[in-house]
């Protein structure tokens, strides 16, 4: 089978381990061949590795994770060592998919120079193999690629410009806006990007800027008309306290889950009904005939026993 070739069948299957592992270059391929490229978030090592087992093309381990796991109001407050934290725990659980790592506000405004160095340590320490980063900027991603560092690009709404925008509101809304973003899509890919993110933009929008890029876009609240979508993980499983933007499809209601399930598990503390015997570790009968003589208050006699004792309890 060929290193590009991505049937459906196979990857409907599950089997990942046996699917070519994803990288950049795939990504172009895919969209070459008009395959749809599926992408979640992924925070940590169990949910990187259940979505890398389902197949899914590329994990990204999104700032969002400020919002979702870390219960910050926003994604600005993320560092770039949080960033780093998590994306190690994700690489761990990763084979197959490409892993993306968010580039967190604040670690690519100031200067190229540092916005390079920050960028490599996603590479060098967290195993990611390309940073997204948000807005039109060419100039970075020309430095980043340069630096053989590859880059998504992050275009819309884009969350760490959520003072600049007022709140999270749809962008490209009127044809100027339209055409404004067009070109700065246009733009990144010309300087380098090896796939573009796009969010909470019109459909109609982002079907132009696909039609028109030889880059793959990977919409989230753009339409149907990407070449592949992204969802938070939290969002898709229900995991989330906020309610739900208008472009979710929540596909399980984990919340509900996992609170049914530690609600249960109090209630069997309190009534004692867990552990059970059955959950329960019990001594070997001799230790056990050791540990009654030991009870009784007579003298141990019994060597094995007693050595069998002494093992379990140490
Ligand atoms: O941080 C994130 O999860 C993202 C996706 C919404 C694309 O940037």
């Amino acid at each position: 089978m060929s290193l590009t070739n991505f049937p459906v069948s196979a990857r409907a299957s599950g089997a990942s381990p046996s699917l070519p592992k994803v990288t950049m270059p795939a990504l172009a391929e895919m969209k070459r061949q008009g395959k749809p490229i599926s992408a979640l978030t992924a925070y940590d090592y169990a949910t990187a590795r259940i979505v890398d087992e389902a197949g899914i093309d590329l994990v990204l381990v999104g700032d969002s994770l400020g919002m979702v796991v870390l219960g910050y109001e926003n994604t600005l407050p993320v560092t770039v060592d949080e960033m780093l934290h998590h994306t190690r725990a994700v690489r761990r659980g990763v084979s197959r998919a490409l892993v993306v790592a968010d580039m967190p506000f604040g670690s690519y405004h100031a200067s190229l120079p540092e916005a390079v160095a920050n960028a490599a340590r996603f590479l060098k320490e967290g195993g990611a193999e390309a940073v997204k980063i948000e807005g039109p900027r060419t100039e970075l991603v020309r430095a980043l690629t340069g630096a053989e560092i590859p880059v998504v690009g992050h275009l819309g709404l884009t969350p760490q410009s959520v003072h600049r925008m007022g709140g999270y509101r749809v962008q490209a809304r009127t044809a100027e806006a339209v055409t404004r973003l067009k070109a700065d899509a246009r733009a990144l890919a010309r300087a380098g990007a090896g796939a573009l993110v796009l969010e909470g933009i019109p459909r109609e929008a982002a079907e132009a800027i696909t039609a028109e890029l030889e880059i793959p876009t990977i919409g989230i609240g753009a339409g149907p008309g990407c070449d592949g979508q992204i969802l938070v993980f939290h969002d898709l499983i229900g995991l989330t306290f906020a309610p739900a933007a208008k472009f979710v499809r929540r596909y399980a209601d984990m919340g509900a889950l996992i609170r049914s399930a530690v609600e249960q598990y109090r209630e069997d503390v309190e009534h004692r009904v867990f552990p059970s015997d059955e959950e329960s570790y019990h001594l070997p009968g001799a230790a056990r005939r050791g540990m009654r003589m030991e009870l009784d208050g007579d003298a141990v006699v019994n060597q094995d026993a007693l050595e069998e004792w002494e093992e379990f309890t140490h």
